[in-house]
């Protein structure tokens, strides 16, 4: 009876747009329906158990949850990891399964200090310890041949492991206190990476028992990956540390991202995406998508750096900040905070060199299949 009447009012709906010419707002409906569904049925599906958000007293019951198996999200400068202890192949199944992430997509391993790194990588080049001295702890993750220690399940299977020195004190601490962490982005798969504890409990609560929280991240998206088994150095994901930083230590090689079997796994899978459309374009032509959409009757909201909005007058929108740093800090929440209250982000397309780079390259993932 009450699929009937759904069945009938989606038509109603359906004709009712039609008829004012207005079929754009009805797909745009429908799509946002079916996301919330979707998030619903997500966070309703296999979450059984109480998520405590905590701060720093919590840290010392983190690492007894991490010990005896169990998940626990945690900071770091870049965005919140979803850790398990690395050693442990039944808790690292479990991240898989807590965020929906496809098992061939490997994880990075986080370490303290670069004295634990002999115990999870072999064959380590002197250039590792020139890059960790200029760069570590801070958002640089080294592609290394693993050490078989690291059970296959934290690498999917590759004979290589990502191994990464969070910066933030309470990632530091965590990891001082237990072994090595394997630990992706704390996001459901598919969404977009969390920069507040806020953002974890969205996609994760009652999947996890513990959250600890220690506020924004200062980067806000994820380390760049440096490839040091290739012949020369070669940058898989963009990220704080660019490519001009580490051209200072290496020679060093950007991959294209583009080819079918991706040296990174993950680039080969959608990220970031938020649960709304998403478009981006220049500066120039966000009046005329704003106007279109608004006539659609679509709720449109513009994401901007705080100069491009100023010129640009009335609209509703979400400022990145004016500064390259304060923009990468605040695209991820921005996209979060849009898609709870909007049919339609309007993306400014930012200028790609430097930090603005590594922003775009995340920024291109979130639009890239709306366009
Ligand atoms: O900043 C970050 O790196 C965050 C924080 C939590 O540390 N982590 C993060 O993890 O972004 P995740 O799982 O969301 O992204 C890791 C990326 C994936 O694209 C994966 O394919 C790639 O790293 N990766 C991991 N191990 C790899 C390996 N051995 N070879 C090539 N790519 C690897
Ligand atoms: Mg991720």
């Amino acid at each position: 009876m009450q699929a009937l009447l759904l069945v009938e009012s989606t038509f109603l709906f359906y004709f009712f747009c039609r008829k004012r010419g207005e079929k754009n707002q009805f797909y745009a409906k429908c799509w946002k329906i079916l996301n919330k569904w979707r998030g619903a049925w997500y966070n309703s599906d296999g979450a059984n158990m109480e998520t405590i958000i905590g701060k720093e007293e919590y840290i010392e019951e983190a690492a007894r949850l991490l010990r005896d198996g169990q998940l626990v999200a945690f900071p770091t400068e870049t965005v919140y990891g979803l850790g398990a202890d690395a050693l442990n192949p039944e808790a690292v199944s479990s991240i898989y399964v807590a965020k929906g992430r496809p098992s061939d997509n490997p994880l990075i391993v986080h370490l303290a200090d670069y004295a634990q790194l002999h115990e999870v990588a072999v064959d380590v080049p002197p250039l590792a310890k020139a890059l960790y001295d200029r760069f570590c702890p801070g958002p640089l993750t080294l592609i290394l041949p693993k050490h078989p220690s690291i059970p296959s399940v934290v690498s999917a299977g590759l004979a290589t492991v990502g191994v990464r020195f969070p910066s933030h004190p309470m990632a530091r601490a965590l990891l001082q206190k237990c072994g090595p962490i394997a630990a992706p982005s704390a996001n459901a798969s598919k969404h977009v990476s969390p920069t507040t504890a806020a953002h974890v409990y969205d996609d994760l609560q009652g999947r996890i028992p513990l959250i600890l929280d220690g506020g924004s991240c200062e980067v806000g998206i994820e380390s760049t990956i440096l490839d040091l088994t290739q012949e020369i150095p070669t940058i898989l994901r963009p990220g704080a540390i660019t490519k001009e930083m580490l051209a200072e230590i290496c020679l060093v090689a950007t991959h294209s991202g583009e080819v079918k079997v991706a040296l990174a796994p993950g680039m080969k899978y959608i990220h970031y995406s938020p649960r709304c459309d998403s478009v981006m374009c220049p500066p120039s032509k966000i009046p005329a998508i704003w106007k279109e959409s608004r006539e659609k009757g679509l709720a449109a909201v513009v994401i901007a750096r705080e100069q491009t909005l100023q010129a640009l007058g009335e609209c509703e929108s979400i400022s990145l900040g004016k500064e390259d740093g304060e923009v990468m800090r605040n695209l991820y929440s921005a996209l979060r905070s849009a898609e709870r209250e909007y049919d339609l982000i309007i993306l400014e397309e930012l200028p790609e060199e430097g930090l603005l780079y590594s922003v775009m390259n995340r920024a291109k993932k979130s639009v890239q299949h709306h366009e």
